[in-house]
């Protein structure tokens, strides 16, 4: 280890690179937000400390962090999902980064504790558990913190019931909340990348198996209407009736996970829950069965309940494990139970990224530039922000608008206007 890094292998930067460039070239907003922001350096002085993925997408945005004016540490925020080459090329390219693929979870929590030695003024999450450390073993640091970000749908659930119990320090704002983040990243950044996951670890035929999704929030939603297209028979498990009634009017056939166990050839697990898929669906299910989870944490899958059935365990392909029951039927788990899409998979694509960085990047200049510290509670991110996200994704995809005349806009507002 050196003093600003920790690393599996320092000579995978240029390969490392080579994936950042790639990724650089299909995220145009975060491109033009960089181009535009350069020469203000909005974010000089600000001491950033990161814990999200470290993919080659992050890597643009942290790049680009640094081009604006911050001073920026990063750590990985699941123990599986840290690409070394990328890890590489951002120690190599001068940034304070700690994180390797297959650390253990003290290790997990040592890289945080590295990234706030330098006392951050604003925190990047994607879980939660930057900020949750901040608010357990860090406290003396909340004072200089202007506020921080969360990406993902578990990070904000867990601190908006933080600030409901009025125990947030310092504001956050929600960007997974953001309409340009979760109604795409979501949906078909999760969908895509999560049977990228899958077909990576098995290799198998997606068309006329059983593809049960555990979750029809957005997530779940990505999986199910990716599947539904690869040729798969849909099936939904869900706890929330408007959501089971959505997935019945997609065309998904929605059904119990108990009934669902007994026919699935493939399960995916997307519900933010812990205990979705436990022993009793383990002894329903085939011969066969792949299991599978793409929500954050690896609480879904009740794993300790396969290890009791299992007379044998073996690793049969890179992130495939092979349990073998007393019965002989064979169960493969996927990933450890892990974010399947980032651990066997490279993580949702660099053009859906791109808005949510876009946002991530947005939310940090406006925290660092608010003049003094927002309220202490979760923020959304403004509508406006939504729409110039949206507005720049459309302009580099050459998409124009049609624009309302001026007899439309006085219609619109116009409550006399009947039949
Ligand atoms: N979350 C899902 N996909 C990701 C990616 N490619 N980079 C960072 N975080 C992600």
């Amino acid at each position: 280890m050196t003093d600003h890094y920790q690393v599996k292998d320092l000579s995978l930067a240029d390969a490392g690179m080579m994936r950042i460039s790639w990724a650089e070239s299909r995220m145009p907003v975060l491109h033009t937000l960089r181009e535009r922001y350069r020469q203000q350096q909005p974010l000089k002085g600000m001491r950033i400390a990161g814990c999200l993925h470290v993919t080659k997408e992050t890597a643009v945005l942290v790049r680009t962090l640094r081009d604006c004016g911050a001073d920026v540490s990063w750590s990985g925020c699941n123990p599986l999902s840290t690409q070394d080459d990328i890890a590489a090329a951002l120690a190599a390219d001068g940034i304070s980064i700690y994180a390797w693929h297959g650390m253990s979870v003290p290790e997990f929590y040592w890289a945080i504790d590295q990234t706030l030695k330098f006392s951050p003024t604003l925190t990047l999450d994607d879980g939660a558990d930057l900020i949750m450390r901040v608010h357990t073993e860090r406290t003396d640091l909340a004072a200089g913190l202007l506020g921080g970000t969360e990406e993902t749908t578990t990070g904000v659930h867990r601190l908006r019931a933080m600030s409901d119990a009025g125990k947030l320090l310092y504001p956050v704002v929600a960007v997974n909340d953001a309409e340009t983040k979760w109604d795409f990243d979501n949906v078909y950044g999760t969908g895509q990348s999560s049977l990228d996951g899958i077909l990576r670890a098995t290799s198998v035929l997606l068309a006329g198996k059983r593809f049960v999704v555990a979750g029809y929030g957005h997530c779940g939603k990505g999986c199910a209407i990716r599947a539904k297209g690869a040729g798969c028979h849909t099936i939904v498990t869900e706890v929330k009736p408007t959501a089971a009634l959505k997935a019945t009017l997609d065309g998904h056939q929605v059904m119990t996970m108990d009934e669902a166990a007994v026919i699935g050839d493939i399960f995916i697990t997307a519900t933010g829950m812990r205990d979705v898929i436990s022993g009793r669906h383990f002894d329903l299910m085939k011969d066969g069965a792949i299991v599978c989870n793409t929500g954050h944490y690896d609480v879904e899958i009740r794993i300790p309940e396969l290890e009791q059935r299992a007379k044998s365990v073996r690793t049969i392909r890179p992130n495939c494990e092979e349990y073998t029951l007393a019965d002989g039927r064979r169960i493969f788990l996927l990933a450890k139970g892990r974010l399947v899409n980032l651990a066997a998979a490279e993580g949702h694509p660099s053009e859906v990224m791109d808005m949510s960085f876009a946002n991530q990047f947005l939310s940090l200049v406006r925290l660092a530039t608010a003049g003094k510290r927002l309220e202490v509670r979760v923020h959304d991110v403004p509508v406006e922000q939504d729409e110039e996200v949206a507005r720049l994704k459309l302009q580099t995809m050459g998409i124009t608008l049609d624009v309302l005349t001026q007899k439309q806009i006085e219609y619109a507002t116009d409550y006399l206007a009947g039949t």
